[in-house]
């Protein structure tokens, strides 16, 4: 990998031991890839930063980073946390509640925004064509298909080291080649709700591995239908991108995939594994909601409060909640949550006692009964409210 000799000196450990790590790190990383210089990013966006999920060991790294002045260069944020400030950090003990923040500390020394969500593009759009380095899957694919920006799927030490760096090796997503189309799926029904679009990532995931499709029949779909939808493909595949267009006669050959009713039916009765039981908590907000979802979220509460024996959670980043203060109020009047910073899926629900999940998402139905040990039920925002309210 050909490096510049500004980079150089930063191998060499001449701009201090956490710049050195973290270029040997990218450098490493290109050169498994065959890349052949490092580029410019304009945002990183790490994940691994929920305790849940990331355990001990990567603590001390991160502090060694900090302790060692660690500073991003450019716009970096970071992936949800493990629990709220507010309604559930009260219902953990200390212990976990300490790692949990010492984790985040780091972070913040280093210069990352606290902006805890998988949905950084609410808080900053990336321009079309800018180059990031983001570690959240559901993010990756929504960047490079709705925003039209260039990232690959990053680890979070890769993130962790972009930010760090400022750049990242040019291979993957980030060469025009390899965002070409291969495959052409038509779809041959139309898709009535978020859950269906979600279902049709989950499938189009196991079908496709790593090849980027042109998919045909998504011309009604919003742009929350299509995060959806990028949810859940990269929870069952490695493809990090899909296209909502006809650009099959650009490319030449292509491999072709029809999908039709049945497939979605099936794929969501497969991800139903408690369809008869009672949910312990209707949760709505993977990835986290947009502005427009939490405006749906309150309407469709409208003056209902929540049944008891019920949690009603909708997940969000703090810069949506901060722009939504009304439907918040009227979301939370009902008796449901409206929480920043976590979502089911990275905090402990079955310690909560929380045994059934039911929801609207495809990648917290894909993921509940492994990560949190809990049976799902997967269906339309509007249903999954329906049974969680009284009146
Ligand atoms: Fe976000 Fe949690 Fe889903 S991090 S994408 S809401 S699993």
């Amino acid at each position: 990998m050909h490096l510049t000799r500004e980079e150089e000196r930063v191998y060499d450990g001449e701009c201090g031991w956490a710049s050195k790590i973290c270029m040997k790190i990218l450098v490493r990383l290109g050169e498994l890839f065959d890349a052949e210089k490092l580029i410019p990013i304009s945002s990183a966006h790490a994940s691994g930063v929920s305790y849940k999920t990331l355990g001990d060991a990567p603590t001390e790294f991160l502090q060694a980073l900090a302790d060692a002045d660690g500073k991003a260069k450019v716009e970096a944020t970071t992936n949800p946390q493990s629990f709220d400030m507010g309604y559930l950090s009260k219902r953990f003990d200390k212990e976990v509640r300490e790692k949990q923040l010492k984790v985040l500390d780091q972070f913040e020394r280093m210069g990352f925004t606290q902006s805890l969500t998988c949905t950084p593009y609410y808080l900053k759009t990336p321009e079309k064509g800018a180059h990031l380095a983001w570690a959240e899957s559901s993010a990756v694919v929504y960047a490079n298909s709705v925003l039209g920006a260039w990232t690959n799927r990053e680890g979070g030490p890769s993130a962790l080291a972009s930010a760090i760096v400022g750049k990242t090796p040019e291979y993957g997503m980030h060469k025009a080649k390899n965002r070409e189309p291969k495959v052409l799926v038509k779809l041959e029904t139309l898709l009535e709700n978020e859950t269906e679009y979600g279902a049709l990532g989950i499938l189009l995931g196991k079908i496709l591995e790593d090849k980027i499709p042109v998919i045909q029949g998504l011309e009604n779909a919003s742009k929350d239908d299509l995060k959806q939808l990028g949810a859940a493909l990269a929870s069952t595949g490695m493809t990090n991108m899909f296209y909502t267009e006809n650009v099959a006669e650009k490319t030449g050959e292509f491999e072709k995939i029809s999908i039709e009713h049945k497939d979605i039916k099936k794929t969501i009765e497969d991800l139903s594994t408690a369809s008869n039981a009672k949910a312990d908590l209707v949760f709505i907000g993977c990835p986290h909601c947009s502005l427009d979802e939490i405006k749906h979220v309150a309407d469709l509460i409208g003056d209902r409060k929540v049944r008891d024996g019920t949690e009603l959670w909708v997940c969000t980043s703090r810069c949506v909640r901060a722009k939504a203060v009304e439907s918040v109020k009227r979301i939370e009047h009902s008796g449901s949550h409206v929480i920043t910073d976590t979502c089911a899926v990275v905090t402990w629900t079955d310690r909560l006692g929380i045994k059934t999940i039911m929801t609207n998402s495809a990648k917290t139905a894909h993921y509940a009964p492994t990560l949190n040990r809990a049976e799902t039920i997967i269906a339309p925002m509007k249903n999954c409210l329906e049974p969680a309210l009284k009146g």
